[in-house]
């Protein structure tokens, strides 16, 4: 603001000597590239101050995908746990552009992802993805990413139950835990009943776990034969159906 002030000034000082000059439209030529250049200069100088924000104080939710020629931080042909869906490069995609992106907030930047710092915090922990297939998608990404950090210890695939990998050397657990929308869908005699103030199916099992991470949201809006249950009940109240927002905000 100072230095647009300042510089106004000097531009009508200048403008106010005498015309038809040819010395005078250079000077203008100058004064209006040194305008330019001072706001280019302020403007980068505060989005670099702006950047410096603590994270601590930053919302790194508000943000932009920025390309980053460093990126994929994996080869999923050499993850060991991914859908073949997912697998674009084991199945010939030829191009990784779409790859090479990184989240990067507004206001601050984030430290780049260490898997080997990851593990070792979180070691002796148990980590659980509950959800849609977005949290699959997150689970097999988390497992990929930390594979191609360390890429020669010890993983196992746990047996039985939900889908676990365990980082041996570290002790550090990742699990799946599907659950469309969270909470219970019971059989009973009626059909299958969607209770929004139960999570006795999944709940103790999510007591196991150190972090959860809870994503819902994709089916909450579908009707039809993918749908998958027949009743919606809330408290004592069973519906065939209602509002699908409200019934998203109350579960
Ligand atoms: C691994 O972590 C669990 C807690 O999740 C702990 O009970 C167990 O003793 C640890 N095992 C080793 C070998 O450190």
């Amino acid at each position: 603001m100072h230095n647009f002030f300042s510089s106004t000034v000097l531009f009508s000082e200048i403008s106010t000597r005498k015309h038809n000059n040819n010395t005078m439209h250079l000077h203008l030529i100058v004064v209006i590239l040194v305008i330019f250049s001072w706001f280019s200069l302020n403007e980068a100088k505060n989005h670099l101050e702006h950047k410096k924000q603590p994270l601590n104080q930053c919302n790194i939710f508000k943000g932009h995908w920025a390309w980053d020629d460093s990126y994929p931080m994996y080869d999923s042909s050499k993850c060991p746990e991914i859908r073949h869906e997912f697998d674009c490069l084991k199945f010939g995609r030829p191009d990784e552009y779409y790859l090479k992106f990184r989240w990067q907030p507004d206001d601050c930047d984030i430290p780049r992802f260490d898997g080997v710092d990851f593990l070792t915090r979180m070691r002796g922990k148990k980590i659980m993805f509950v959800g849609d297939s977005l949290s699959l998608n997150n689970y097999q990404s988390l497992i990929c990413l930390l594979h191609a950090a360390v890429p020669s210890s010890n993983i196992i695939q746990a047996t039985g139950g939900v889908q676990t990998w365990i980082f041996l050397d570290y002790n550090v657990s990742i699990t799946m835990y599907s659950a469309l929308y969270l909470v219970d869908i019971d059989k009973e005699q009626i059909g299958r009943v969607m209770k929004l103030d139960s999570v006795n199916r999944g709940g103790n099992v999510w007591k196991e776990a150190d972090v959860l991470v809870f994503n819902t949201w994709l089916w909450w809006y579908t009707r039809g034969p993918k749908q998958p249950w027949d009743y919606i009940q809330e408290g004592n109240i069973i519906q065939k159906d209602m509002d699908r927002m409200v019934a998203f905000e109350r579960h």
